[in-house]
């Protein structure tokens, strides 16, 4: 059953938590799972990088922090490059495949894993997507129902942004793909054109949007949430029927952690609303 039959509910998107990377880290995470709970959030979905170093005890205190979102099943989450360091426990957040649909009252959400191998390393944090991964992607969306709103959920971006800091400068001047885009990114927005209403995604840690907005078609979004530990705070977004009804921001208010420069710049946020065609 996934109509909300008229009822609005909530979606929040999260991303790059990367908790174990220190104690403020951690207690932005704390805040921002009460904040949810306190919220009665419907629904969270996290675009990796959930961990910091991939490491099996960052996952347990991750599923400890956000135990009562978990238990309710109101939190689905997918892998991200630093998952994938140390112990994998990417492989704990998603299992079965590199494509999953997970559904819940209004929605219709196509987990997508596009992590690899490669991202043990990490000056190779770029994702991989492929032709395979992108055919299973238009095919989970097709078994969409009527009236759900349907969501594509990665961690890596899909269109290029621009680099955030010296060492992604380095690497993108040496001809180093870390810091790049998909490289099909914008071949699955090709195929999902018209069928999604909202692609999330993680990765890049100052939040940014796009929308594609062909004649004819419903609109498409492109949301990168940013890291949310950094930012302490998260984007709201309500919808009805399929349809995004409206949308804002949950903040816990709580300092941000001030180890990862510049965290100015990250708490100052960057909207970069784009036409694309
Ligand atoms: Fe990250």
């Amino acid at each position: 059953m996934v109509r909300s039959e008229g009822k609005p509910r909530t979606l929040v998107h999260l991303s790059d938590l990367h908790v174990g990377r220190d104690a403020a880290t951690d207690e932005a995470a704390r805040a921002l799972s009460r904040m949810l709970v306190e919220a009665r959030v419907d629904q969270v979905l996290l675009t990796g990088d959930v961990t910091h170093r991939g490491l099996a005890t960052e996952l347990a205190r991750y599923e400890s922090i956000f135990a009562p979102l978990l238990e309710a099943g109101r939190l689905v989450a997918v892998p991200g490059n630093h998952d994938r360091m140390g112990d994998d426990a990417g492989r704990a957040l998603m299992r079965g495949g590199r494509v999953a649909v997970t559904t819940a009252p209004g929605l219709h959400v196509v987990r997508v894993d596009s992590t690899a191998p490669h991202n043990r390393s990490l000056i190779d944090g770029h994702g991989e997507l492929s032709i395979r991964d992108v055919a299973d992607v238009r095919m989970a969306l097709s078994e969409a129902p009527r009236g759900a709103l349907t969501v594509v959920m990665l961690h890596h971006h899909v269109l290029p942004l621009p680099v955030e800091d010296l060492a992604e400068r380095l690497a993108t001047l040496v001809g180093l793909p870390c810091a790049d885009e998909l490289p099909l990114g914008e071949d699955l927005l090709g195929e999902i054109h018209g069928r999604c209403k909202l692609v999330l995604h993680g990765h890049r840690h100052v939040p940014a949007e796009f929308q594609v907005a062909l004649r004819g078609e419903m609109p498409m979004r492109i949301l990168n949430a940013g890291s949310s530990t950094i930012l302490g705070r998260a984007r709201l977004l309500a919808h009805v029927d399929g349809s995004l009804a409206w949308e804002g921001w949950l903040a816990t208010h709580t300092v941000a952690p001030r180890s990862w420069a510049p965290a100015a710049r990250f708490r100052a946020g960057v909207r970069a609303a784009v036409a694309v065609a």
